[in-house]
């Protein structure tokens, strides 16, 4: 992860229209926050929803979470003044806008643009404000390698499941579920697609929502399949889907100690006073350059989550 890495295990998701949950939202563990004025929001309650949103922002005591808020898409008659009321209210209190629905890189530029005239009217850095980005459909997936290359505020690519199925036509309605007819998982090659553009322009790749929010068992296996790959997070509808959700998305204890392991050695075993060796065995395990960069994602995730290591590297001479 490089610097656009904040953790983003758990990403909750919190209706702007219910200053109840932006209230809670403020006390529980998520990583992040996004404030949704899009599809949680019905039409005549998005005027109110982005005062409560700012009046969250401004006076809320958010705890080191990542503060996004979620705007209509840009072919809605409310995205612009999502973004003009939001930024303008609470910019500097706001880590990222979310935008649904991307489905080229003009979509991207107009909001880095509009973003960009705020900060100025401001006195904010330009550039503080960064963007999320949400493949929602057919269109946004083919194109989104430019989409994570329109703008450097690009912190993440986002998959949204109920939407891209909707888009292409996707014979089920059991958001983020695997289907019965189907021996395999109907998301792969989407979470593919999605990582392969996210890594290829350093950004993070999040999962969407799994809705069926009472089925903890099921959240956690959706979200292992995408862990599995090398996603960063996962949306979180649910105060009881965080937890999973954090666990999941952070390496387990033993991985996290074993690759804070090879580090060490690889490092002690590469210099003068360990041999200056290329490949060395660690255990019954070969190391070399390539298990080093294995080592680093998953040392750098545990760190990012806060992780303790609990064993340590004792070079052979001194052992
Ligand atoms: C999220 O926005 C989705 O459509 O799944
Ligand atoms: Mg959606």
């Amino acid at each position: 992860m490089g610097a656009l890495g904040r953790p983003r295990r758990s990403c909750l998701a919190v209706p702007g229209s219910s200053p109840k949950m932006l209230d809670k939202a403020q006390g529980l563990p998520a990583d992040q926050v996004f404030l949704d004025l899009e599809d949680a929001v019905a039409p005549l309650a998005k005027p109110q929803a982005r005062r409560n949103i700012v009046a969250a922002l401004t006076e809320g005591d958010w705890g080191g979470k990542a503060r996004v808020v979620r705007v209509n898409d840009v072919t809605t008659p409310w995205a612009y003044r999502d973004v003009v009321e939001v930024c303008e209210g609470a910019g500097a209190a706001l880590d990222c806008v979310m935008l649904p629905k991307v489905q080229d890189a003009s979509h991207v530029r107009w909001l880095d643009l509009t973003l960009t005239q705020i900060e100025k009217a401001l006195g904010l850095p330009v550039g503080g404000i960064g963007i999320e980005a949400q493949i929602e459909s057919a269109r946004g997936l083919v194109n989104v390698d430019a989409i994570a290359a329109a703008s450097p505020r690009v912190e993440t690519i986002i998959f949204g499941p109920a939407d891209f199925m909707a888009s292409i036509n996707m014979r089920s309605l059991a958001v983020g579920a695997l289907h019965p007819d189907y021996p395999g998982d109907p998301y792969h090659y989407v979470l593919m697609r999605i990582l392969m553009a996210a890594r290829a322009h350093d950004k993070q790749a999040i999962d969407g929502p799994y809705l069926q929010i009472r089925d903890v068992d099921g959240f956690r296996a959706a979200a292992r399949r995408s862990a599995a790959l090398g996603f960063d997070g996962k949306w979180v509808l649910h105060p009881g889907q965080i937890e999973p959700a954090n666990e999941v998305y952070s390496p387990s204890q033993e991985d996290y100690d074993r690759a804070e392991l090879i580090l060490d050695a690889y490092e002690y075993y590469t210099s003068e006073a360990g041999g200056k060796l290329g490949a060395v065995m660690l255990g019954d395990e070969m190391v070399d350059e390539a298990s080093r960069k294995m080592a680093m994602v998953v040392a750098a995730k545990g760190r990012a989550a806060g992780m303790v290591r609990t064993s340590r590297f004792t070079p052979p001479a001194a052992a």
